[in-house]
């Protein structure tokens, strides 16, 4: 059964696309006539000159909006489409779960003429991030296990490549790992963490000690005084990247 066949059921509960996101991924695919959504899940970010979802998990794609491209169940290892026939392919938050890493970017260059847009995040930013830092250092090693590094992907990828931060907006409506990085409180609800892969994939008696210092530490005003120094910013560099890939 495909991972997110178990963990997608509530995840259009907080995984709703920010439109700022939502702006700097649209304007990497300006100008592409068509688009393959690789990993679509339930469509978040998908550009509206998308041609074709791919997505292995038969519950990601019933929440897909009745309005949204059409969809077929499969992976990126094996894209359902002839050699070059979109313009660009977009995958967004997805290739961390792929089984074949090398073996869908392949499958992406295969069928795109000209774009790959990759949004996906660093470890090596991520892991300072102080959810993860101070609280829940189970959920730091499955973020570290999970990520696929930045030079992984571009050194996969043929062209010109280029790498632009994300930044997390402080009232960011895609419920991502660091997305509540200005409201700690978000992180105590169970339905919150379960649309977060690292969450989700934690033990949850590992982040059992570390939840309850953050909760006493928002009861007291000690996360407040600790983190101060974050709560007059509008966003946040948390590490999420865009990797726009020119093909050759
Ligand atoms: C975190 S969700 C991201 C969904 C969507 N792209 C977004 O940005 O919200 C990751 C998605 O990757 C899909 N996925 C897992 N393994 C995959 C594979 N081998 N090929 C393509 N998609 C895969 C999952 O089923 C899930 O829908």
């Amino acid at each position: 059964m495909a991972l997110y066949d178990q963990v997608g059921s509530t995840y259009s509960a907080t995984r709703r696309p920010d439109p700022r996101i939502a702006a700097q991924i649209h304007g990497a695919l300006d100008g592409m006539g068509s688009v393959v959504n690789i990993g679509a899940g339930a469509g978040s970010y998908e550009p509206p000159q998308t041609m074709l979802a791919i997505e292995p998990s038969a519950v990601m794609i019933g929440q897909r909006p009745p309005e949204s491209a059409p969809a077929v169940r499969a992976t990126a290892e094996a894209i359902p489409l002839p050699d070059d026939s979109v313009d660009a392919a977009l995958a967004s938050l997805t290739v961390h779960h792929w089984h074949d890493l090398r073996a869908g970017l392949a499958e992406a260059v295969r069928v795109t003429r000209r774009r790959i847009v990759i949004f996906t995040w660093d470890h090596t930013i991520t892991r300072n991030f102080w959810l993860l830092d101070d609280y829940l250092p189970a959920a730091r090693e499955t973020d570290a296990r999970l990520t696929v590094p930045v030079d992984t992907l571009t050194g996969c990828l043929p062209g010109r490549i280029r790498v632009e931060p994300v930044p997390v907006p402080a009232d960011c409506v895609d419920g991502f790992a660091a997305a509540y990085w200005q409201r700690p409180e978000a992180y105590l609800d169970a339905t919150v963490r379960a649309g977060m892969s690292l969450m989700a994939l934690t033990p949850p008696a590992d982040l059992v000690d570390g939840l309850e210092r953050l909760r006493a530490d928002i009861a007291s005003g000690s996360w407040r005084m600790r983190y101060r120094s974050l709560l007059n910013r509008r966003s946040l560099d948390a590490g999420y990247r865009l990797i726009i890939v020119d093909l050759p």
